[in-house]
């Protein structure tokens, strides 16, 4: 049996995304032997360069994990030998005929996988996937090609998309990333509920009164206000990365661990939610600050922002799911830029203990119900918050945390998103990316509520560069019952 080898070829190779991900997550697996034995890298973008070029723009990249610095510049040595350039237009089928003849000289007397990766504007992605597709596919490997967001702007344009992009490959060669999905801690996500018995049946309407997403960034859209401007901070966040983990979060047991498995259980929790309505919606826009003598910009300060653009960069939204687990547990989600930090988290509350017999003892216990806490990032943690007596002789009660920090309890360090989706699209392990039926069943669920903003022209709630958002999340939350969660997870 002959040994295959896999040509990834980085389309965009000089692009922000490749620099600051695909290329450091390709070393990354390089580094910890992940990558196949057999493997060369190309760099495919317009402008000219040297193999001896993007070798050097990639080492500036690279870095090596604290614990492993001793033969890091070997290693990166070795690894940039393997990295080629090609130059081409993305419209070109020649340029990728091109690239075919190079990647064949590196495959020769082997079966010849090839990845594309399209690091590239969605303006160009179809052109770039003919052309790949056409002269550069390989004749008797499998043929493999990432694609990230936006995947379309509404229902429409995805669905034009998904349509064009299956002119040219079949479903099972179409990996789209949601890189939320290759996050540590939403992996872990399943492990926790369904490998631990005293989570698996507390998940339902039964003992879950809320589920929180948050998201938040303590910068703007610094440099990026062109795309943004176009998406706003529902498709760029709420759409996918907080609705994936929403789906995930609150999916039937899946038959196995199977992709398609997995994925059936998403698409029926995404087919099961109730529109969203405009009333359950709050959108905001930062504008310019100053503290402490800084002057924070606001959002429309952006060159690349139009002066009276009413695009959100901040949303918080009340979602349910209409079926029988979930009926009326209010699903929270928060996205948000230019905000006091920077997390992701999930947190569950739950319902009050019935005839719980400390109720009278503490104030502190008004609304003491127990919180889980999975914090996504910075520093990953899960954290349980529950109630404990304060020890002494009297009798009082507060709220303590039973901690998981990853720093104290793992000494590795985790690894970025982005490699382990590389890692799972080079074996072709699919559960980790995007069906094509859950992007519309996604879009579905978003594109009305899109549409209604976009044709009220409804005015964000403009918050302060570096504040805790627009207080109508605050009322929109109460509307629930609910508060947001807000508290450090310290010990
Ligand atoms: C991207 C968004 O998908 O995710 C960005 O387009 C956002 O606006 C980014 O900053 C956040 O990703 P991470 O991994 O840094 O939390």
């Amino acid at each position: 049996e002959s040994e295959s080898t896999v040509s990834i070829t980085v389309v965009g190779a000089s692009g922000d995304l490749a620099k600051k991900k695909i290329f450091p997550a390709l070393f990354a697996l390089f580094y910890e032997d992940f990558l196949p034995k057999h493997f060369t890298i190309y760099g495919y973008a317009r402008s000219k360069m040297t193999d001896a070029e993007l070798r050097d723009m990639v080492s500036k990249t690279l870095t090596c994990r604290i614990d492993k610095r001793e033969n890091c510049g070997e290693k990166m040595d070795q690894f940039l030998q393997r990295c080629f350039y090609h130059s081409g237009q993305y419209d070109s089928q020649d340029h990728f005929a091109e690239l075919d003849k190079k990647l064949k000289e590196h495959e020769v007397g082997r079966v010849p996988n090839r990845l594309f990766y399209l690091s590239i504007p969605p303006n160009i992605f179809i052109d770039a996937v003919r052309c790949a597709s056409s002269s550069a596919s390989s004749g008797n490997g499998w043929t493999r090609v990432i694609v990230e967001k936006p995947f379309g702007r509404d229902s429409e344009s995805s669905a034009a998309l998904t349509k064009a992009l299956k002119q040219y490959l079949e479903e099972d060669q179409i990996f789209r990333i949601d890189h939320y999905l290759g996050k540590e801690l939403v992996e872990n996500l399943s492990v926790l509920r369904f490998s631990n018995l005293i989570f698996e049946p507390l998940w339902s309407r039964q003992y879950i009164r809320n589920v929180q997403l948050i998201f938040s960034e303590d910068f703007g859209t610094e440099g990026r206000g062109g795309y943004f401007d176009n998406y706003g901070i529902i498709r760029d966040i709420m759409q996918n990365h907080l609705l994936q983990i929403l789906a995930l979060f609150a999916m039937e047991t899946p038959v196995s661990l199977d992709a398609e498995d997995i994925r059936n259980e998403k698409v029926k929790v995404l087919r099961s939610m109730r529109p969203l309505q405009l009333e359950n919606v709050v959108t905001g826009q930062y504008k310019s600050h100053v503290r402490g003598g800084i002057t924070y910009p606001a959002y429309t300060d952006d060159k690349t922002v139009p002066k009276d653009s009413l695009t959100p960069t901040f949303a918080a939204a009340a979602l349910f799911i209409d079926n029988a687990r979930w009926d009326g547990v209010p699903f929270l989600m928060k996205a948000g830029k230019a905000l006091h930090n920077k997390r992701a988290e999930i947190r569950v509350q739950f319902r009050h203990v019935p005839g719980n017999l400390y109720r009278d003892i503490g104030t502190e216990l008004d609304h003491a119900t127990n919180e889980l806490v999975i914090r996504v990032q910075p520093d990953e943690a899960i954290v349980l918050r529950i109630n404990n007596k304060v020890p002494g002789l009297g009798m009082r009660l507060d709220r303590s945390n039973l901690n998981l920090h990853y720093a104290a309890r793992y000494s590795k360090e985790i690894p970025d998103a982005y490699e382990r989706l590389l890692l799972d699209a080079i074996e072709g392990e699919r559960r980790l990316f995007i069906r094509s039926d859950e992007l519309d069943a996604a879009w579905a669920l978003f594109t009305p509520l899109l549409k209604e903003i976009e044709e009220k022209k409804v005015i964000p709630e403009y918050y302060p560069y570096g504040s805790r958002g627009p207080v109508g999340a605050h009322y929109l939350a109460a509307r629930y019952k609910v508060r947001w969660g807000d508290v450090g997870l310290e010990p």
